[in-house]
């Protein structure tokens, strides 16, 4: 009985309806604005600098870095033209003693995972151009020059915020004599855009829906209000990073529940990336987590028991939430391992209607994170016209590339996306809208715009 209360307020407690998307949608439509009318707005709307769409005729030899996901990529990419790549990569472990160190140390760590790919794959007599994927709000000043704003995601370095980590890392290269020139700095979500529009030079929007969120898509430059010194263009277009992850950071519109505040309160950065914190995958286990804590204090899960692993900050991740709503089995088998083999609750103590709780928990905190999204997105429709507006113009299709684990592997989450903008905006928006999955942005993104500066550079 107690349980089936639970399981009605946890539903009710993170339920967005449709009025409320359609508030979320209206205000972020407005902080768009802002943010290309003035610097210092709250979603920044930063230049990055990419303007011009590829052909897929784009060639050359270029490296790749990719910082700012769960692991560091160094990634070596051919362009051959016609769409057609190569690609050979390394994945490096970033521990949590760096995140949090001094940014030196950071550099000096990412400038020996250059220096060991480039001995084992490269062409150490050549100066190669780099494309550095570094996927935090950089606040650009040019294709390869810019100062971080803030941290997020967990890192925390000390000495970088107000600098341009281009000039930090290309100075880290040179203490190790490395031939390499850093020709662009890529924020994840535009080399998503570019690496799909190699292939597909339709698309518009590059989303990450992974361990941070965000999204970049092609603004007309004449909107873009605000100064900055653009220079020489490829196109009247560009690609415009949101950083949408700080959205609502005044605590106006988001519907946070006391665990997302919980969650919120004992993060590194309390009070920040409140959008974010409620869509991306480092923060939805957490969330998740501060859920199941709080029925476990009320005796109504786990008979009131929980364990030394489920009391620890992070463990339970996003992953096994994915786990547990893929879980279709008569006694939520799948479940149950994630609860008392990995949680490390003793075994045989969860009953069914324990798992069936814990599984509403992850679905209820899953389809929020998509339909919040969703409202994100569909404010980039609404400002950019594609949906049909009051005029009833019918302004065409929109393929928006997506990249990161949330997307890939959670399971319904592009449904629920779906389902939200029908709900906003009607059935039109089935066919309307085409997602679709964008793996290679750090790296054939990142050197599809190496090249693009280059192109520009030389022009
Ligand atoms: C960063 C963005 C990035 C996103 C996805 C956010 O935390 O601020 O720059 O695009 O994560 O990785």
């Amino acid at each position: 009985m107690e349980q089936c209360q639970a399981l009605e307020q946890i539903q009710t407690e993170f339920q967005v309806n449709t009025d409320h998307m359609h508030a979320i949608v209206k205000q972020f439509v407005q902080e768009m604005n802002k943010g290309l009318d003035h610097h210092g707005a709250t979603v920044a709307m930063i230049p990055s600098f990419v303007s011009g769409r590829p052909t897929g005729q784009e060639k050359g030899q270029y490296l790749a870095l990719d910082l700012g996901g769960t692991n560091l990529r160094v990634c070596q990419v051919a362009l051959l033209g016609d769409g057609q790549y190569t690609l050979h990569q390394q994945k490096y472990v970033v521990s949590d003693q760096l995140k949090l160190g001094d940014m030196r140390h950071l550099c000096d760590f990412i400038a020996d995972c250059v220096d060991d790919f480039i001995s084992e794959h490269g062409d150490q007599h050549t100066t190669l151009d780099l494309g550095f994927t570094f996927s935090f709000p950089i606040l650009q000043t040019s294709i390869n020059s810019g100062e971080l704003k803030q941290w997020t995601k967990g890192f925390a370095c000390a000495n970088a915020v107000g600098k341009d980590p281009a000039v930090l890392l290309q100075d880290a290269f040179h203490r190790k004599n490395l031939q390499v020139n850093i020709a662009a700095i890529v924020n994840d979500t535009v080399g998503t855009l570019m690496a799909h529009a190699y292939r597909h030079p339709e698309t518009t929007m590059g989303v990450i829906l992974g361990t941070g969120s965000n999204t970049c898509y092609y603004e007309d430059i004449s909107q873009i209000k605000k100064d900055f010194n653009h220079g020489k263009t490829l196109s009247d277009e560009m690609v415009v990073n949101m950083e949408w992850g700080a959205f609502d950071c005044e605590r106006r519109i988001l519907p946070l529940t006391m665990y997302d505040n919980k969650m919120n309160r004992e993060s590194v950065n309390v009070n920040e990336q409140l959008f974010e914190k409620m869509i991306s995958g480092m923060y939805l286990g957490e969330i998740a987590r501060n859920c199941m804590l709080y029925w476990i204090d009320r005796l109504v899960l786990f008979g009131g028991r929980s364990s030394p692993e489920l009391n620890t900050q992070w463990r339970f991740e996003t992953a096994y939430m994915s786990t547990i709503q893929a879980d279709h089995s008569k006694d939520l088998a799948a479940t149950k391992h994630v609860l008392e083999d990995i949680m490390d609750l003793p075994a045989g103590s969860t009953t069914l209607a324990d798992r069936q709780l814990v599984q509403v928990i992850c679905q209820s905190v899953g389809r929020r994170s998509a339909r919040l999204a969703a409202c994100g997105l569909a404010g980039i429709l609404s400002h950019k016209n594609l949906v049909v507006g009051d005029n009833g113009q019918d302004d065409g299709s929109c393929l928006i590339a997506i990249d990161g684990s949330l997307f890939e592997f959670y399971p319904d989450f592009e449904k629920n996306m779906t389902e939200a903008l029908v709900e906003l905006f009607g059935e039109k928006m089935r066919s309307r809208v085409r997602f679709e999955l964008s793996r290679d942005g750090s790296g054939l993104g990142a050197s599809v715009i190496a090249m693009m500066a280059s192109k520009l550079a030389s022009q």
